[in-house]
């Protein structure tokens, strides 16, 4: 088989939360350049009006639903009209998602319940949803949920979103098991720091340049840095690969 082939995603309909900025966007751009038929799901609905539009251009097929991924009625809507426009989903990218910063003894209760339903509960709504109705779809699927490093070690000021970041690890685990013997994969990809909406202020300044030097590569990570784990989790390449999680970090994580 060529990598072409084992890479290739016409034939899948891929549904892709938060992909009106930052890593959703490249996620929907390179899982339809590859071939699948693509759902795009945020809540601005001007953003997601644009990546469907660039996506068309370049000769792939997108539709864009605006949703607030911690509302499961909108989420059931968007894999509706997924199913309308293209079949059922087929490869899950569950990406959308919120930070913070600040201690954790100042943390509000409000804050902390905006971090965990976008980063956690909004994950398993989501997955749930699209498990739901792979299987009675019978073909398989993927999902893949973002994590993050700081999944997997702390650091200070951020106890929500890394709380959050570590029970995907974990779900994403659990998930597997339960689905594995109707061919559904659910993996995870935990990136380290990849300049984005997310986290440009933070990275800005020495803050950011001292982050820099605790990375072995030397550098934050670029959006095309994510798509080689993408696709080989959601095709083909990754067939009998399931409850892992991808670290894509320049090291970061084994300097820790
Ligand atoms: N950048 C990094 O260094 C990094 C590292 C590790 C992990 N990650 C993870 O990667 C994912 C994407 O982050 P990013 O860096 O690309 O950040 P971003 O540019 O801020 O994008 C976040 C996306 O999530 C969407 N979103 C947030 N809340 C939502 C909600 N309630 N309903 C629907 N969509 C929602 C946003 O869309 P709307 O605002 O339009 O709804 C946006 O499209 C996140 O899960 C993040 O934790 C990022």
């Amino acid at each position: 088989m060529t990598a072409a082939q084992i890479f290739d995603l016409h034939n899948t309909v891929a549904l892709v939360t938060g992909a009106s900025s930052g890593l959703g966007v490249r996620f929907a751009e390179t899982l339809a350049e590859n071939g699948a038929a693509v759902v795009l799901v945020a809540r601005r609905a001007d953003r997601l009006a644009a990546v469907q539009s660039r996506i068309e251009k370049s000769g792939g097929r997108a539709v864009a639903v605006e949703a607030d991924v911690r509302d499961r009625t909108a989420i059931q809507h968007a894999f509706d009209v997924a199913e309308k426009a293209f079949g059922p989903v087929t490869i899950l990218v569950n990406n959308a998602g919120v930070a913070h910063s600040g201690r954790a003894v100042e943390l509000s209760e409000e804050e902390w319940r905006r971090v965990l339903s976008t980063d956690l509960d909004a994950v398993f709504y989501c997955a749930q949803e699209a498990a739901r109705r792979m299987l009675a779809a019978g073909k398989g699927g993927a999902i893949v949920n973002i994590a993050s490093v700081l999944g997997f070690g702390v650091a200070k000021g951020v106890i929500a979103y890394a709380t959050a970041k570590a029970a995907v690890i974990h779900l994403t685990k659990a998930l597997a098991l339960e689905l594995a013997f109707k061919g559904i994969r659910v993996n995870a990809i935990a990136p380290g720091w990849i300049v984005t909406d997310l986290n440009r202020d933070y990275l800005a300044g020495e803050q950011g340049a001292a982050l820099k030097r605790e990375i072995p590569m030397g550098r934050f990570g670029e959006e095309r840095d994510l798509d080689g784990p993408l696709l080989l989790l959601v095709s083909d390449a990754g067939r009998f690969v399931t409850g892992t999680t991808i670290v894509a970090d320049g090291g970061q994580m084994v300097a820790l």
